[in-house]
């Protein structure tokens, strides 16, 4: 008979049975609804609510359910439905009467919020260790990359010299970013909703701050129905890693480029690229290209959880029951592609002179020579059309800015001087871009030093 086989004169459908029951994937909550439910116990013999002997039972029996699942002794099943029926279960098969007296002033629906967060939280910190990680190894690839030049890009097409460095340390702040929403995102997911009960509280002298301090939380949480009813934390986790993994896709896809014969900016290393079955010369980035295809489903899992909660009248409805195969395949995602992307990265050979090569072309230096003839006391609008006329001359004679005789040069403006071929060197071009979050080697050193520095802190 089922734990709320009382009112029923009819066994479960088989079918409803199997399309009810969540065991398959809130299984792997067995520690956490364990870790509660010992709280809650302790909890309940403190203030009197149920004897000091059964609460002691119940958590040496508690303990031992634990032992027995991670052994693989004791068997969780669909009949009894959840991660929690089938712990009480388990509990009152192992201590008798006193397990039956668990349940009080307690209901699966704040025990399935207490589970969930506390998962949740701890899976916070693993990724959050992985992002620091991965932005660990741009410190050491930006280092040495701080005078590695290649084009910046607008519109993919070539815009402004800029170090490579620069480039990796753009992703860097990204990632700082994901690290401080995922930072909030855990802050407000600490509060404890147990002792919510089913929506309405409960009658007994219970001490709702003595559990969440136990647990923990920060504090319980303020009202009995939005605790039961709040996936607040789902989706807000879900957002975080749609952003993280925005990011990573975007750097996935940078990467695919980059190792394309038509850029050739970066080699991937042989461990982390593939063949093909039928091209005997292909090496392809399919660890970039899977981090950018699974970003779909980490979205995919936002939609479906935002989704499933538009409309949801209060208190505890069945449908929020989706959240868990949602979020944690998002939390798996996040934390199968960090570590291999970070090895991807530091392994990557780069290639500094096809990056210089490309840099060479396309006219990327034009907004410098524009700066140039405005330090000289054009105004900057009247430089942009000279330079302008400069590069479409260029164009129809094949040459680049530095190219041009000084003689063709002064013939379109008299102001420019030797020292402009100085001022055309891509080197200088970057080097003086010494603006506060430039790409000058002063500014990439400070960059570096502030990642690790951030590294640092938000290391447990
Ligand atoms: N397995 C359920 C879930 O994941 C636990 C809560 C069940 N509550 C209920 N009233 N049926 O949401």
């Amino acid at each position: 008979m089922k734990l709320w086989g009382g009112r029923f004169q009819k066994e479960t459908d088989a079918l409803v049975n199997d399309f009810n029951s969540s065991i398959q994937f809130d299984g792997r909550m067995y520690r956490e609804d364990i870790q509660g439910s010992i709280a809650h116990a302790t909890m309940l013999g403190k203030c009197g609510i149920i004897s000091q002997a059964d609460a002691d039972a119940i958590v040496e029996g508690l303990k031992a359910v634990l032992s027995d699942i991670e052994s693989g002794k004791a068997e969780l099943t669909a009949d009894n439905e959840d991660i929690h029926m089938n712990v009480e279960r388990l509990l009152t098969a192992k201590i008798g009467d006193a397990g039956k007296r668990l349940h009080t002033a307690r209901s699966r629906n704040d025990q399935v919020a207490v589970d969930l967060r506390l998962y949740l939280r701890h899976e916070i910190d693993t990724i959050k260790a992985g992002i620091l990680d991965l932005q660990q190894a741009i410190v050491e690839k930006a280092q040495e990359n701080q005078e590695t030049v290649m084009p910046g890009y607008t519109h993919l097409q070539r815009a402004q010299p800029i170090s490579f460095a620069q480039h990796l340390l753009a992703y860097g702040a990204m990632l700082s970013r994901d690290v401080t929403r995922l930072e909030d995102c855990r802050k407000r997911m600490n509060e404890c909703p147990l002792g919510s009960g089913a929506l309405a509280g409960t009658t007994y002298p219970i001490d709702r701050w003595m559990t969440a301090r136990d647990l923990g939380f920060d504090r319980p949480m303020g009202n009995s129905l939005d605790g039961v009813s709040d996936r607040d934390y789902v989706i807000e986790l879900l957002s975080a890693l749609s952003i993280l993994m925005t990011h990573l896709s975007r750097f996935s896809e940078e990467v695919i480029l980059w190792c394309s014969w038509e850029f050739k900016f970066v080699e991937l290393d042989d461990a982390y690229s593939t063949g093909s079955s039928i091209m005997p010369q292909k090496k392809n980035p399919d660890v970039a290209e899977l981090v950018r295809g699974k970003t779909g489903r980490v979205y995919g899992s936002l939609m479906g959880m935002l989704t499933a909660m538009k409309g949801l009248p209060l208190a505890y409805n069945k449908d929020m029951q989706e959240d868990k195969e949602q979020v944690f395949d998002a939390v798996d995602t996040a934390k199968l592609c960090l570590p291999v992307f970070a090895g991807m990265l530091r392994t990557m050979r780069v290639l500094p002179e096809s990056m210089r090569a490309a840099a060479g072309h396309g006219f990327i230096n034009a907004t410098d020579c524009a700066d140039y003839l405005t330090k000289k006391g054009m105004p900057f609008r009247d430089a942009y059309t000279t330079v302008g006329n400069l590069v479409y001359y260029c164009t129809t004679h094949r040459k680049l800015l530095e190219e041009l005789e000084l003689e063709e040069l002064r013939k379109i403006s008299p102001l420019f001087g030797e020292d402009v071929y100085e001022a055309l060197k891509l080197e200088n071009c970057v080097g003086q871009r010494k603006s506060y979050g430039g790409p000058a080697v002063s500014e990439t050193t400070r960059q570096i030093e502030e990642l690790k520095a951030f590294i640092a802190d938000h290391t447990a």
